[in-house]
């Protein structure tokens, strides 16, 4: 290549580098695209790293699409007046990542290269419920540095999102499901629901108690 085109390339990529990061990271959530389990997957499924994505397919939140489906969903659904609630956004709102609390289904999902979604209602309660859309914090090298992780929409703590479904709202809402130590009962306790979904990679466990140590600080 002659030095001229060289310089131009550099130039041109400094400029349109910056620029497109700078617009897709401040022009609103709208630009941060859900990317589905199966991204999560390619990086988060070592047995000795914690396999995220196998504890998750086993558990209830990747089952909440099908449990749509069920006899007893029916029953729930027939009594509110739904017809169905494998297609109502009353139910999909808590039951589906693609509905993200609301009423209708998000516009960004990162397509396939088929032209299909990378997130389907099918998938229930994914990774990006808890841990936010991921388009722009999962490419490798923003996943190796957490504060880069958060600044591109990574949920620091994605403890808050449970009371966000598992709350009075949820038809089947027992307010005694959980007893706390003091013998009171509640309808969600962070500690023991967590106990059940626990996904902790080992590595991280001096990292996150030395942040944890410097936040306190
Ligand atoms: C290209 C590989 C890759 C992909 C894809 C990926 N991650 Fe990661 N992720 C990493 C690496 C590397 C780390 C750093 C810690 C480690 O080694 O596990 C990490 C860390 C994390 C952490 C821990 C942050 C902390 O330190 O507290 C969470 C949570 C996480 N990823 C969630 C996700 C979710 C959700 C997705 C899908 C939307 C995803 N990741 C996709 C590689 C990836
Ligand atoms: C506010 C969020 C929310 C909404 C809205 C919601 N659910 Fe759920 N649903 C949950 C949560 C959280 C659970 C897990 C409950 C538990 O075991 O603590 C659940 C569990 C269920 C279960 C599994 C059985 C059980 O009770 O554990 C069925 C069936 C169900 N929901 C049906 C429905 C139907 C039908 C609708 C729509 C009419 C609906 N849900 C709307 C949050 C919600
Ligand atoms: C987007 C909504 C949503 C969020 C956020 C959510 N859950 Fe759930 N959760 C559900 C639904 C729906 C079910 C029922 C699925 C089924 O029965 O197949 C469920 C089921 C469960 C269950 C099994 C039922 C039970 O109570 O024993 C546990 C445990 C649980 N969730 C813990 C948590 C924890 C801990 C968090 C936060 C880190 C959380 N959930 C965040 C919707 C959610
Ligand atoms: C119901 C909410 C919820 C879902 C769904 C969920 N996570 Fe998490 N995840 C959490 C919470 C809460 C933590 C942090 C716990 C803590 O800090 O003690 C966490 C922690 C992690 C970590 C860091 C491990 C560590 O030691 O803290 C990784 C990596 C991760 N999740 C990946 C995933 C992937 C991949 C998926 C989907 C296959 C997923 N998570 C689904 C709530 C969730």
């Amino acid at each position: 290549m002659n030095s001229k085109i060289v310089k131009t390339t550099i130039s041109l990529t400094l400029v349109l580098v910056p620029a497109f990061f700078w617009q897709s990271v401040f022009s609103g959530q709208d630009e941060i695209k859900f990317v589905g389990a199966g991204k999560c997957k390619i990086c988060h499924n070592k047995a000795e790293d914690g396999a995220q994505f196998d504890i998750w397919s086993k558990a209830n939140h990747s089952n909440a699409f099908e449990v749509l489906g069920t006899p007893e969903a029916k029953e729930t659904a027939k009594k509110m007046g739904i017809e169905d609630a494998q297609k109502s956004p009353k139910c999909l709102k808590c039951h589906s990542t693609v509905y993200n609390w609301t009423e209708q289904p998000v516009k960004n999902i990162e397509m396939k290269k088929d032209g299909s979604p990378r997130l389907t209602v099918e998938e229930g309660v994914s990774c990006e419920s808890c841990h936010w859309a991921g388009s722009l914090y999962s490419p490798k090298k923003i996943m190796e540095d957490y504060e880069a992780s958060v600044k591109a929409g990574m949920n620091q703590n994605p403890q808050e999102s449970c009371v966000k479904c598992h709350n009075e709202e949820s038809p089947g809402w027992n307010k005694e499901k959980y007893t706390l130590a003091d013998g009171t009962k509640v309808g969600f306790d962070f500690a023991q629901a967590w106990e059940k979904i626990k996904h902790p990679n080992p590595k991280l466990v001096p990292i996150k108690a030395a942040r944890k140590a410097a936040d306190k600080k």
